[in-house]
């Protein structure tokens, strides 16, 4: 990924332009002693942030205190254009009105959607006669502040941005308010605007505490003029750490650059987000960037991820997707009110992540009424058993548990395993509680599957399927049943049903599956279903979906990885390329991949994280591969490389950067099913990280 040199300042000092709009603006005294360019993150709070140990979930927020106006208590929760549109024509008044109009009418202004934000682009490039601010007539015709009215008849809000900087960061150069903040301040509160965000582009080197303290006091300023309070959203991309020194500066702060609508994107932004927990709390909260949801790019368990992740880690819930367009199923993600419940808790507690190995995470939210908010969340491509416990997620002793499980909308017991197969990219997203009452709610229990889904067309492969009692008490009268996609074969080796399945036992079932001969590679549905009762007669049901992968049987001899068919690939930036670098996010626009000067014709093109996966069908030998940094960025980069026999890491290299020569890589993979190509940011991010897997081979 590529900052754009206009979109990211790394030089420090303040040029004479600025200075002199500062001093204009008599800011320059701001800071007592401290001075003005005061650096960053100078007061800093004591609070280390620490993933992966379970006593996050109860560490305490951070100890710098709130702006304390009674905003944004519980995260803001709204529509902004940005992911769906970017500076597109479609960015007019009829979207913004089309979106108010679709809130009221679908539900989702009941459900605690309440901003309609506007983002870049809304305005001319060029300040009128006065200095002031003038809405684009093509976009806006009737102005902002009619667009303002229309969003607050429908009992809605208006939000609208700006970037603290001389311009916005669209190439077109739009104004931004560095130097006009009480003026600009002044207009939107004028115009009826209740929210802005605040990004970061062409900021001049300037403080970024100040430059956000400043348009924090202009906004303040503004909204007393009109009595119409201001939230305020900062967006400097995490790059000065603002949740150590801006709960008093704004209600939200960006952690991370930009999310876009892709896996790996979600994924690294996710990771840089949880450990952050600490900071969070009312009127304060960290921004991991807006929804994709319903955009396309990634599938709907992906999706059900992304917004439960966000859910838990009690992120802004900002809607980015053209809600006059998507899916009945994306109105049904973003309009769920049980996770939407999860986000808005107002004891306003940042999910904290209690484990993660192997891709397997449990991340627990501490709730208002005592329960426990549990993300079972499978990084990987293929079904893993997440488990956790109520001790471990923080809940008191008890006989038993009642479970909520907030996607399917079914309630169990638990005697205090909290524990599924969860499918490849899927969360199961549960609300667990120490309630007297568990007993009316039947057990719970896991579906689990051994052996893998992945087979080549009209080639047997066998399963073992397990319905395991997690509750209290017997599950009675209990069946299991195994479905596949019409022509396939689905046998049953072993007995289906069992009258009675007591607490803390399994049902064991052996299947085989056949894809018929000539089903095209591609991924299928197949679904695992229990069906029993609880003792007392109460009907209760589970069901595990599952992917089935038909893969082309690997080719014999040597291969270029290259020009293989992969099972899956993700990536961080764009999409993974063949025999060229990664390029940026569109499809085929890497260059030759180049190491350290030397050029190859062919491997893989990858940015970090990413993970590329090919099915070897126990048939192959070794994986060989040149890998490093790509030169196209030509500094920053740090990527690490890594390959996987199935579940086992089978080669790595350290760190490596642009300054280093291509390192030879090569695995035993004998024995495997899948072999992963794993490219990491090296532990800094994922800025300019892009990695080349070249003259990547693999021998069968
Ligand atoms: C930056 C921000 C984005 C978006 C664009 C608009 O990249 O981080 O969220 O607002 O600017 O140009």
């Amino acid at each position: 990924m590529r900052h754009l040199p206009t979109r990211t300042t790394r030089r420090r000092a303040v040029g004479a332009l600025t200075a002199g709009l500062l001093g204009a603006l008599g800011l320059t005294g701001t800071w007592g002693t401290a001075g003005p360019v005061q650096t960053a993150g100078a007061a800093t709070s004591a609070v280390s942030a620490s993933a992966g140990s379970a006593s996050a979930v109860s560490a305490s927020a951070s100890a710098a205190p709130g702006l304390d106006d009674g905003l944004a208590l519980t995260p803001p929760m709204g529509f902004n254009n940005w992911n769906s549109t970017h500076c597109r024509a479609e960015f007019d008044e009829a979207m913004v009105k089309g979106i108010a109009d679709i809130f009221v009418e679908k539900g989702l202004k009941d459900a605690g959607y309440e901003y309609v934000n506007l983002d870049d682009c809304w305005a001319l490039p060029a300040r009128d006669a006065n200095g002031k601010l003038v809405p684009d007539p093509v976009r806006f015709p009737g102005g902002i502040k009619a667009v303002a009215d229309y969003v607050h008849a429908k009992g809605l809000k208006l939000g609208i941005y700006t970037s603290a900087g001389t311009k916005t960061c669209n190439d077109a150069g739009f104004p931004g308010a560095l130097g006009h903040e009480y003026s600009d301040a002044q207009q939107f509160a004028d115009w009826g605007v209740d929210y802005l965000k605040y990004d970061n582009c062409n900021n001049q080197g300037v403080d970024a505490k100040l430059r956000y303290t400043t348009m924090r006091d202009a906004l303040k300023a503004a909204s007393e003029t009109t009595g119409r309070p201001i939230v305020y959203s900062i967006c400097e991309w995490g790059e000065n750490k603002p949740w150590e020194w801006a709960a008093d500066v704004g209600h939200l702060w960006r952690t991370t650059g930009d999310i876009s609508d892709n896996w790996g994107s979600m994924l690294s932004i996710m990771k840089q987000n949880l450990p952050l927990a600490p900071y969070a709390g009312p009127g304060r909260w960290n921004d991991p960037d807006m929804l994709e949801v319903g955009n396309g790019g990634m599938t709907d368990t992906e999706y059900r991820t992304h917004f439960s992740m966000w859910s838990v880690m009690a992120a802004p819930l900002l809607i980015g997707s053209d809600l006059r367009s998507v899916s009945d199923e994306t109105f049904d993600i973003i309009g769920n009110k049980e996770v939407i419940a999860v986000d808005q808790d107002p004891l306003g507690k940042q999910g904290a992540v209690v484990s993660s190995e192997g891709g397997r995470w449990v991340v627990a939210k501490e709730m208002k009424d005592g329960s426990r908010a549990v993300a079972l969340f499978n990084e990987t491509g293929s079904p893993q058993r997440v488990a956790t416990s109520a001790k471990a997620v923080g809940l008191p002793e008890a006989d038993a548990y009642t479970l909520r499980d907030l996607w399917q909308h079914r309630s169990y017991h638990t005697a205090g395993t909290i524990s599924a197969t969860v499918p490849a990219h899927g969360t199961v997203l549960v609300r667990v509680s120490a309630d007297g009452r568990w007993a009316v709610h039947p057990p719970a229990v896991e579906l689990g599957v051994d052996g893998s889904t992945l087979t080549e067309a009209g080639r047997a492969t066998a399963l073992t399927t397990s319905v395991t009692d997690l509750g209290r008490t017997s599950a009675k009268r209990v069946s299991v049943s195994l479905s596949g996609p019409e022509g396939w074969r689905v046998r049953a080796t072993s007995p289906t049903t069992v009258g009675s399945l007591p607490a803390g036992r399994a049902l064991r079932t052996g299947w085989t599956v056949t894809a018929p001969a000539g089903t095209p590679a591609g991924s299928y549905d197949v679904t695992l279903k229990a069906a029993y009762r609880s003792p007392s007669g109460v009907r209760a049901e589970s069901v595990l979906p599952l992917t089935a992968t038909v893969a082309v049987a690997p080719p014999s001899g040597t291969s270029d990885l290259g020009r293989l068919p992969w099972l899956s690939a993700s990536n961080g930036w764009g999409p993974v390329e063949r025999d060229t670098s990664n390029g940026e996010s569109a499809a085929g626009d890497g260059g030759p991949l180049t190491i350290n000067g030397v050029v190859y014709a062919t491997g893989l093109g990858v940015h970090a994280e990413s993970a590329v996966e090919y099915y070897t069908g126990e048939a192959c030998e070794t994986v060989s591969a040149q890998v490093g940094v790509d030169d196209e960025e030509g500094a920053d980069g740090s990527v690490a490389f890594e390959i996987w026999a199935d579940g086992t890491k089978v080669a790595s290299t350290g760190v490596l950067t642009n300054a280093d020569a291509a390192v030879g890589l090569s695995a035993d993979v004998r024995g495997a099913e899948v072999v992963r190509l794993v490219a990491t940011d090296g532990g800094d991010g994922i800025t300019s990280d892009h990695g080349d897997w070249a003259s990547a081979q693999l021998a069968c």
